[in-house]
């Protein structure tokens, strides 16, 4: 199939959309954007710069995104905090459409791929997974990261984030009408990229690796 492969994957953190985003796009041979990093990047900057959210938005520059500390809790939760700013997204929509238009396809991860960056996107996962299930992964992450860190805070924590992005205005973290749902609970990395890959490849798209 000659059509563009562009794959929007959305859903809460930890749900496993993340490993499940870099998979898909190492079999597909596509460049993967996880857009988490952006909205990090933005959180993280100006709360340690003191600058205005918008503005890091508008000047992101590629190099941001290579900063250690924006895989920690404290980013998130910066993230978060600005991804609620329709000026940020706005900011930000130009860098991931581009990406996403790109040679012959892309794969991107977030919360509004399907939704708003790529409503047109002909493969659209909506991946979740139960907040125990989800929590004990961060968890486990944070931990072999040599974190110091209690499951109850972890928990505690995501469900902070969690209704700050269901609840917000500006892009709140829904489904696609018409995306697939794929719930992680009981599977490991491997089961969920092999439900993925057959129901992607359903839809007509194969590799075209040997
Ligand atoms: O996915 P990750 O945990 O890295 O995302 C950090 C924060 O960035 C999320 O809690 C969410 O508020 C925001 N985000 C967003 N839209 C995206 C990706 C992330 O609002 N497409």
């Amino acid at each position: 199939m000659s059509q563009r492969l562009v794959i929007a994957i959305d859903g809460p953190s930890a749900s496993g959309k993340g490993t499940l985003a870099r998979r898909l796009a190492a079999h597909f041979r596509l460049p993967h954007l996880d857009t988490g990093l952006l909205y990090r990047a933005v959180g993280w900057t100006s709360f340690r710069t003191g600058r205005m959210p918008a503005e890091v938005a508008a000047g992101l520059h590629p190099d941001d995104l290579e900063d250690p500390d924006l895989k920690g809790d404290d980013a998130g939760q910066q993230g978060s905090k600005v991804a609620a700013i329709p000026e940020v997204r706005a900011n930000l929509l130009k860098f991931q459409q581009e990406f996403s238009s790109r040679g012959p396809g892309a794969v991107l991860d977030g919360r509004d791929i399907g939704t708003v960056i790529c409503p047109d996107a002909p493969v659209k996962l909506f991946v979740t997974a139960s907040p125990d299930a989800r929590a004990e992964r961060r968890y486990q992450e944070l931990r072999a990261r040599g974190l110091d860190t209690i499951k109850p805070r972890v928990l505690a924590e995501m469900a902070e984030r969690d209704r700050r992005d269901s609840e917000r205005a500006a892009a709140p973290l829904k489904a696609a009408p018409d995306a697939w749902l794929l719930d992680t609970s009981d599977m490991d990395a491997d089961a969920a990229f092999a439900a993925a890959l057959a129901f992607i490849e359903r839809k007509g798209f194969r590799s075209a690796g040997p």
